[in-house]
């Protein structure tokens, strides 16, 4: 999490630090700063909250200088406040940092008689420099000092005041990329976005790697040495550059309403990419998939699970990336593992890729951002292409996995043989006309409008769904807490009387997920019990099932949805539950695109 950007040139940096910074603000959103090195002196500016609040004190009084670092920061040590907003700054250096400093309370102990301003790990990364430099160190020899004192995972800026030309930026475990701007403007940041409109190349540091820019001039030194290193100039692509919400309200509404585009990129991106895929890896012979992410990737995993053994009869199983790599995992030789990321820089996910490759597992990724690092260290990787997604609650980049997952189900169901052709050539159909029916279902958007005042004045929500749509009532339980900060719970419908029935009350909001299909009466008695105990139920279904409801109708709300091939049911049918959670977050004046205490890419694990 946290964005950091910095920028060496020959003209003021103060604006254009905050403009990468807006850029950067989907990284964290808890309070921000930036410093310029002019004349000899630091001058700093940091404000708690949002970036706004930064801009406000600039716009009063701007920091002057052409060499500037700045940070938009998500508190992991210290509550966030000014004093532990970024940068922080010493006597000789200022520096902006994103991760964890895993040593720092030992640090802390052996910097004895030294003055800490904040909470924060980062800022014994301040005193350890000045130590060196006070020790006569020149700035080189500092830095390769400090990168054997720190254990954990961190991308820094750093200025020191008696080099004014140098700016330097240290990645391990945490991403950070160079930009060539015109007229020999250098900059550095954790994300490519930050400078995408200034610069058409980019260099993306590799594990380790610490760098000057001075003058024009980069100089990249490999993991914890002083020789130096190559690394290619790529293009920055012009997608990069556009960030707008096209005249809607919120990103999230934007990407709401963008997916049926996103469906159509996506499945023909697949057409495009699945190659690589389907013939580097013999498929018959691949005996299990372990798939691997987090948040809503995660949910999206869970739906391919049951996509994968119920077509390709491929044995899954799926793991929430935090918890895979610190159990000791059984990884079977002739296993494969499939890496899904929005952001492919999320810090627990990346760690699991890296312990897989290790073992030899051939490690497929499925991200949105191609320049990320799981898209750089997978061993074949598939594209979601849903372009940029800004709003933090997830939604078009979960789409998009689907419909990649599902495409890909289908080639490697066939290349298994447990598909005939006419199978496949019909699943391919139901694929091709999957936008559509999105759009159909966009069209609820205005129904749904009128539950949020329900929804916003309650306390909790239980969603249920069987099947592939289990993983969709997690995910429109988690998009409500996520933006409305109502307290929701996901459910295996059959699981109700498991327990959650005990919180069934007359207040209690239950939001069935129910296409008609061979489970359709099993959910209808767990309806049943519901409203035994006075839940209140939501039920989204098609024609054919709001027929079978007969009488029951009379006592529960109903929104039709269109009819879908049971295959592709999840995709659908997340479109009400994304819809849903926007309005009751709307209706409770909630702030949409940055909901409190979340980050868009959380890189620290
Ligand atoms: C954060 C975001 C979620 C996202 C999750 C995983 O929690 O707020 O929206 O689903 O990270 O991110 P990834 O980029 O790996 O898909």
């Amino acid at each position: 999490m946290c964005g950091i950007i910095g920028i060496n040139g020959a003209t003021e940096v103060c604006f254009d630090l905050l403009s990468g910074l807006k850029r950067l603000e989907y990284r964290g959103y808890d309070s921000a700063g930036i410093v310029t090195l002019y004349n000899g002196s630091f001058s700093r500016q940091r404000a708690q909250g949002k970036l706004v609040n930064l801009e406000r004190k600039l716009k009063e009084c701007p920091v002057p200088g052409n060499v500037g670092i700045g940070h938009t920061r998500w508190a992991t040590h210290g509550a966030p406040t000014e004093l532990n907003a970024h940068p922080h700054q010493g006597k000789h250096v200022a520096l902006v940092h994103n991760g964890i400093i895993e040593n720092h309370a030992e640090l802390r102990a052996n910097l004895k008689d030294v003055p800490f301003e904040s909470e924060t790990d980062s800022e014994v990364i301040v005193h350890l420099l000045d130590a060196y430099l006070d020790k006569g160190c020149d700035w080189g020899e500092a830095i390769h000092a400090l990168l054997q004192d720190l254990k954990g995972a961190y991308a820094l800026a750093i200025l020191f005041k008696e080099w004014p030309d140098v700016l330097v930026g240290v990645c391990s475990g945490s991403p950070l990329v160079v930009g060539y701007g015109t007229e020999e403007r250098l900059f550095l940041a954790s994300d490519v976005v930050a400078f995408a409109p200034s610069c058409a190349e980019a260099t993306y540091l590799e594990e380790g790697d610490w760098v000057e820019l001075n003058k024009g001039q980069v100089t990249i030194h490999p993991k914890k040495a002083l020789s130096t290193v190559t690394r290619p100039r790529v293009p920055i692509s012009r997608d990069q550059e556009c960030i707008t919400k096209e005249g809607y309200q919120h990103f999230m509404l934007k990407e709401i309403m963008e997916q049926p585009t996103v469906l159509d990129r996506a499945l023909k991106m697949y057409r495009t990419q699945d190659c690589q895929i389907t013939k580097k890896y013999d498929w018959k012979q691949i005996s299990s998939l372990s798939i691997i992410a987090c948040g809503t990737s995660f949910y999206a995993g869970c739906v391919a699970k049951y996509w994968f053994e119920k077509i390709g009869r491929l044995p899954v199983s799926v793991d929430i990336a935090s918890e895979f790599r610190y159990r000791d995992p059984t990884l079977l030789p002739g296993s494969c593992a499939l890496f899904i990321s929005q952001s492919g820089e999320t810090a627990d996910t990346i760690a699991a890729l890296r312990f897989v490759k290790q073992k030899g597992i051939p490690c497929i990724g499925l991200v949105n951002v191609p320049e990320s690092s799981i898209a750089r260290e997978a061993d074949s990787i598939l594209q979601t292409q849903a372009g940029i997604e800004v709003g933090v609650a997830s939604t078009k980049a979960f789409i998009a996995q689907l419909a990649i997952l599902s495409a890909l189900v289908v080639e490697i169901a066939s290349l298994r043989g447990t598909i005939p052709h006419e199978e496949k050539a019909s699943l391919q159909q139901d694929l091709m006309a999957i936008s559509g029916l999105v759009t159909e279902t966009l069209k609820l958007s205005i129904p749904l409008q009128t539950l949020a005042p329900r929804f916003g004045q309650s306390k909790t929500a239980l969603y249920l769904g069987r099947g592939s749509l289990y993983p969709i009532a997690l995910e429109g339980a988690l998009k409500l807490k996520e933006i409305s900060y109502i307290h929701a719970e996901g459910y295996a419908a059959g699981e109700l009387k498991h327990g959650p029935i005990a919180l069934i009350d007359d207040k209690m909001l239950i939001i069935v997920l129910a296409p008609y299909n061979d489970l359709f009466e099993k959910i209808l008695s767990n309806v049943q019990e519901v409203l035994a105990r006075k839940g209140q139920v939501v039920f989204f279904t098609d024609t054919h099932g709001m027929r079978a409801l007969g009488q029951l109708e009379s006592q529960i709300t109903v929104y039709i949805l269109p009819a879908v091939s049971p295959f592709l049911v999840p995709i659908v049918y997340t479109i009400p539950m994304q819809l849903l959670a926007y309005y009751v977050a709307t209706f409770k004046g909630a702030d949409i695109d940055q909901p409190r205490n979340l980050a868009k890419s959380v890189t620290v694990e």
